[in-house]
């Protein structure tokens, strides 16, 4: 697999489709895959929703529930809107339906909804119900141009130019635009709201190839006014794996929450796994905070990933500690101090990933050179670092969710997030706090319950 898409909360189902090629575990046939959940957390895989067409592949796109039978398909439709990729590499905006909650589709018999005549690659479109002003917007990349073009429709079915944003921010070293996300935000601690653009860039990231950059702004029903026109660029992630990031649409109570692919184009067709390959991020519930007049992101895992943890134990300092399969490991650290401070995750036979803060620099960094298997690509091992902002709080509070090929490392306090896949050797699942400046405050470890099936409950 590789981008999540049409992620929706539909007659009390998730739905969770995604870029799926049904016949190898390399990108190719693009089709749409489907997972329904009882929650954010548990999915079960289905059939394939939208296979592959003669004259064309189903790129990534997005789902919403026609409540009112705008598009007259049937009330309460559920409607896919994706790219259709064309042999002769072109593309243009599709539908497809389901009145039985995603189980059976019908292409729209007047596909293509939306044709760039001057831009064979125009793809991923975001859509959403835009309350305010009644009608459905629609965010989509102009991928070589480096824009996003925003649309209005009444019916899903014609759409009207409303205006387009960029090039801006990371660009020139980018091949690519892609996977656009336009969302209002909560802004913490107010009852204020503002917008949020995210578009991914396929090559040129902070942390080397594919990743997600993002503006802060208004939007007005027409156009994205970003509050900073400067060509300053801000990283949705310091970690090298988080790309194409969708949010779910129609969250009961406004919640907004995105899960992202958790991988990056340089290696993604050569990850170590098998008979899979591809995998996503825990979902994340997102909020903007203000300081000094400036918005930042700021994403933590959704709020049913607490709810199933169950305490472990408190880290021990300068020992090896058994990690459960998968779980969190909350961590305060005094960043104020001297000298470096490691926490060796997956230790055994290798050195493990090293997440660790240089006191001097005060660089987080997380290093994944040592640790199991690396050798697949040449691109994958790599140490990402960010530099703490000056006004961080003394003590830092980490969150570290760690399952059996990955880390996501979150630092609310400073905004940021670092995820990364990682590859143990069997049997290597230790973690080693080893500091040099008594940096750990307290550290302790949780494991994560698996919730029983349905039927097992019931019985
Ligand atoms: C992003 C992407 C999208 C495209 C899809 C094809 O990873 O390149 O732009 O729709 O993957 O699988």
């Amino acid at each position: 697999m590789n981008d999540p898409n049409g992620l929706i909360y539909h007659r009390g189902r998730y739905h969770l489709f995604y870029q799926h090629n049904p016949h190898a575990p390399v990108w190719g046939h693009m089709s749409w895959g489907h997972a329904v959940g009882r929650s954010l957390l548990d999915w079960e895989d289905g059939p394939v929703a939208l296979p592959e067409q003669p004259d064309y592949m189903i790129f990534s796109g997005s789902a919403v529930t026609d409540r009112a039978d705008t598009a007259g398909f049937g009330a309460g439709a559920l409607v896919a809107i994706y790219t259709a990729h064309y042999r002769d590499d072109r593309e243009a905006q599709s539908l497809a339906y389901s009145l039985d909650n995603g189980q059976q589709w019908t292409l729209f018999e007047s596909n293509p909804v939306l044709i760039d005549p001057e831009r064979p690659h125009v793809r991923d479109p975001q859509v959403f119900w835009y309350e305010p002003g009644g009608y459905w917007v629609m965010a989509v990349a102009r991928a070589d141009d480096h824009q996003v073009a925003f649309y209005a429709s009444d019916d899903l079915k014609r759409w009207e130019l409303l205006s387009t944003f960029g090039p801006a921010g990371c660009w020139q070293e980018a091949p690519h635009w892609e996977c656009p996300v336009l969302i209002e935000l909560p802004v913490a601690g107010t009852d204020r709201t503002h917008w949020l653009l995210k578009v991914d860039v396929d090559g040129g990231a902070l942390a080397g190839g594919s990743g997600a950059q993002y503006f802060t702004g208004q939007f007005d029903g027409t156009r994205f006014m970003p509050d900073d026109p400067s060509d300053q660029v801000r990283w949705v992630e310091a970690g090298p794996d988080f790309y194409a990031a969708q949010v779910f649409n129609h969250l009961p109570a406004g919640r907004q929450v995105w899960l992202g692919w958790m991988n990056n184009w340089r290696y993604a067709n050569a990850l170590p796994t098998h008979p899979w390959r591809g995998m996503l991020t825990v979902p994340r519930e997102l909020v903007l905070v203000e300081t000094n007049d400036r918005y930042h992101l700021v994403q933590r895992p959704c709020r049913e990933f607490y709810e199933r943890m169950q305490p472990v134990d408190a880290l021990p300092l300068g020992q090896p500690f058994p990690l459960p399969e998968a779980g969190l490991l909350r961590l305060r650290l005094r960043i104020d101090g001297q000298g470096t401070w490691h926490c060796r995750f997956f230790t055994g036979t290798t050195c493990g990933v090293v997440l660790g803060y240089d006191a001097a620099n005060r660089l987080l960094f997380l290093d994944r050179r040592e640790a199991g298997q690396t050798d697949f690509s040449p691109d994958f091992p790599g140490c990402f670092q960010v530099r703490l902002p000056s006004n961080a709080p003394e003590e830092l509070e980490l969150e570290i969710l760690f399952d059996r090929y990955s880390l996501e490392v979150f630092a609310p306090e400073v905004h940021l997030v670092l995820s990364a896949l990682v590859f143990p050797k069997p049997g290597d699942n230790s973690v080693w706090e080893q500091g040099e400046g008594r940096c750990l405050v307290e550290g302790t470890c949780w494991r994560y319950v698996v919730a029983q099936a349905e039927d097992e409950r019931k019985s």
